[in-house]
C-alpha cells in the first residue's frame, strides 16, 4: 500500500504521480462532464443559462468550461492549484468540442467513461435544453472565432476577457457577486480547507448563483481498497501520500452536506453513487470511527445548491446509484 507514496519521497520521482490529472485531455470527456452538470441542473429545475461560469480544478485542459462557453456563457474563469492545461491542448479540445456541439453528439455514457459520474437517465443530446435557437446563436462562426482567438491569446492575469485561467488562485482574483455558476469535477476531495473554499465560492456567486460539485470519496490508488484511506492512522496516511501533489482530504459526503447547510445553502440535487465498502468498520482509524454506513459506502456524489434566500426551483430530487 505504501510503495507509491514512498516512491514520491525520492527526489525526481514525484512526477511519476503528477503528470496527468484526469480526463480533460479528451474533448469527449469534457463534453460529457459539462453536459452531465447541465442536464442535472435542468432536471432539478435549476438555472442552465449563465453569463459567467467558474470552474475549480479544470486539470489537463479547460475543455469543460469551454463547453460552457459553447452553450452560450459569456465568460469562463478557470481556477486550478497547478497550471496543467497548455495552449495546444486547449485549442485542440476546443475545435473538437465545436464539432461535437454542431453535430449534437449524444453524451458519452458509462460504457465510454465508466468512472465519470453522475449517471444520467438519458445520454441523448439534450435538445429540450440546448434548443436549436440557443445553439445557433452560441455556435455562430463569429462567436466561435472570438472565443478561439481569446483562447489562443490566453494570458495568466487578464480579468476582462471571455476566458481567465488562474493557477494557483486566491479568493480575491474574482470580484464578489460576479459569477452565476461554480462547478467542479473530481476536485473538492483534494481541497484541504473546504470551509474556506465554500466561503470563497459564496462570495463570488450572485445571490441566485448556483454551485455544482461532483466529488469522489475514493483514495484513488493510494490504498488497495477504494475507501482504505479511512483505515489509515495519521502517520500511516502521511507515509502513503508521500509527496504527491494531490491526495484526498478524507472528508466524507455528509460533511460536505452539513457544511453547505450550515453556510445557508439549500441542496437541490444530491446524487450519491454507492459501492460496497472495501473495509470493515473494525478497521476504521480513530478519527473515522463515527462514519455512518452511508458515508462508508458513498463512493462519489453530486451536490447542486443555491442560497436559502434564492427563489426555489419547482422540484428537487435525491438519488442513489450503484457503482458499475
Ligand atoms: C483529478 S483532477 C480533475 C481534473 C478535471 N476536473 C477532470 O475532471 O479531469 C483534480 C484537479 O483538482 C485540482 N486541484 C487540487 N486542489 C485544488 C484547489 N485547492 N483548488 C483548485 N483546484 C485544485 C488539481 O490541480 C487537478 O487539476
Amino acid at each position: 500500500m505504501l510503495a507509491v507514496g514512498l516512491a514520491t519521497l525520492v527526489p525526481g520521482l514525484r512526477s511519476l504521480t503528477g503528470r496527468r490529472t484526469g480526463g480533460t485531455v479528451s474533448s469527449c470527456y469534457c463534453y460529457s462532464v459539462w453536459l452531465r452538470h447541465l442536464c442535472m441542473l435542468h432536471e432539478h429545475g435549476l438555472p442552465t443559462d449563465f453569463e459567467t461560469v467558474a470552474e475549480l480544478g479544470p486539470g489537463d485542459s479547460l475543455g469543460a468550461g469551454l463547453a460552457a462557453l459553447l452553450c452560450g456563457a459569456e465568460r469562463y474563469i478557470a481556477l486550478d492549484a497547478v497550471r496543467y492545461a497548455d495552449r495546444a491542448t486547449n485549442l485542440r479540445v476546443f475545435d473538437e468540442l465545436v464539432e461535437l456541439f454542431r453535430n449534437r453528439a449524444p453524451i458519452p455514457d458509462q460504457r465510454e467513461f465508466p468512472r465519470v459520474q453522475p449517471p444520467l437517465r438519458s445520454y441523448a443530446f439534450p435538445s429540450d435544453l440546448l434548443t436549436p435557437a440557443r445553439l445557433e446563436a452560441a455556435l455562430s462562426p463569429d462567436r466561435v472565432g472570438r472565443i478561439r482567438a481569446a483562447l489562443a491569446a490566453l494570458g495568466t492575469d487578464r480579468r476582462d476577457g471571455p476566458i481567465c485561467y488562474h493557477a494557483p488562485w486566491t479568493a480575491d482574483m474574482i470580484d464578489d457577486a460576479s459569477v452565476d455558476l461554480v462547478f467542479s469535477q473530481g476536485v473538492l476531495q483534494f481541497v484541504e480547507d473546504i470551509p474556506a473554499a465554500y466561503a470563497a465560492m459564496a462570495r463570488w456567486l450572485r445571490p441566485d448563483g448556483v454551485m455544482s460539485h461532483e466529488v469522489t470519496f475514493q483514495s484513488i490508488g493510494i490504498t488497495t481498497e477504494w475507501n482504505g484511506h479511512w483505515a489509515c492512522s495519521e502517520p500511516l496516511w502521511k507515509l502513503a501520500v508521500g509527496n504527491r501533489r494531490h491526495a484526498t482530504n478524507r472528508v466524507p459526503h455528509s460533511a460536505y452536506v452539513s457544511l453547505l447547510q450550515d453556510m445557508g445553502w439549500r441542496i437541490l440535487t444530491e446524487v450519491r453513487v454507492e459501492r460496497s465498502s472495501g473495509i470493515d468498520r473494525s478497521q476504521l482509524a480513530c478519527p473515522y470511527r463515527h462514519l455512518s454506513d452511508r458515508d462508508l459506502s458513498t463512493s462519489s456524489s453530486l451536490l447542486q445548491s443555491m442560497r436559502q434566500t434564492a427563489s426555489p426551483p419547482q422540484f428537487a430530487r435525491a438519488a442513489v446509484a450503484k457503482a458499475t
